[in-house]
């Protein structure tokens, strides 16, 4: 005879434990691109030590007002052609210069600069969440023609030091799914998934999940 018990599983209980199981199952999906990135990375290392590239050399620095027409520039590109961020609009130079000034000495704007070229990217941190005054968000951009020789891992390096320096106790960033390079960039300088907010944007026809990855300093 066969005797069919069910359990009578409360639907809270059940639910939060089919959410677990999901968000695991998609940091594990995460962690698998990290490592394909991780490959290429290797791979492209290995490249670049058969024939090596000419390395900019770098300068970071405060931003001034005069860089706000480089940012924009930079930062213009992304928010209308790419999925880097899930804004869309490109600002004008009045906007950009607002953004810039609305970024005081706790949340700096810092921008690197190579030889005769002018600002090949910047980065910033920026408030969280206006009550969550421990936590500050990153952005780091670098400019198209300039990725992949160390710009981004520089600017992130500085960032990481500037928001120590202010006690800072966590930084986080905010990126979308497919962007292997930040999330290769951030998982390199110590940042871990704590999140995903699904389908949180529409952006170039289709829907875009965020990533959250946090820096916490134990202190
Ligand atoms: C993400 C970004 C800032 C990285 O800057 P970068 O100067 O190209 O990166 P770096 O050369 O310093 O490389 C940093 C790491 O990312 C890896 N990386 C760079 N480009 C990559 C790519 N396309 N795919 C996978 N990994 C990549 C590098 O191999 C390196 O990892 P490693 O130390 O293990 O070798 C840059 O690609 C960019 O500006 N993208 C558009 C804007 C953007 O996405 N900003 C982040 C918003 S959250």
């Amino acid at each position: 005879m066969i005797c069919i018990t069910t359990i009578d599983f409360p639907d809270t209980a059940l639910r939060a434990t089919l959410d677990a199981v999901e968000v695991s199952i998609y940091v594990l999906e995460i962690l698998a691109r990290e490592r394909v990135a991780e490959l290429r990375a290797a791979a492209a290392r290995r490249h670049a030590a058969r024939a090596p590239a000419a390395l900019p050399v770098l300068a970071i620095r405060r931003a001034t007002a005069d860089d706000n027409a480089g940012i924009a520039a930079i930062w213009n590109h992304e928010a209308q052609c790419t999925i880097a961020t899930t804004e869309t609009e490109p600002r004008t130079l009045a906007a950009q210069s607002a953004w810039l000034a609305r970024h005081g000495e706790p949340h700096p704007v810092i921008v690197a600069t190579s030889g005769g070229e002018g600002i090949v990217g910047f980065g910033a941190l920026s408030p969280y969440r206006p009550t969550l005054c421990a936590a500050v968000e990153d952005s780091v951009y670098v400019r198209r023609d300039r990725r992949g020789h160390g710009v981004g891992a520089a600017l992130l390096g500085q960032l990481l030091d500037l928001a120590r320096a202010r006690a800072y106790r966590t930084v986080l960033a905010r990126i979308t799914a497919e962007n292997a390079a930040s999330l290769r960039l951030h998982a390199r300088h110590g940042f871990r998934v704590v999140g995903v907010e699904r389908q949180v944007a529409f952006k170039l026809g289709r829907w875009h999940d965020v990533v959250i990855l946090q820096r916490l300093w134990r202190r």
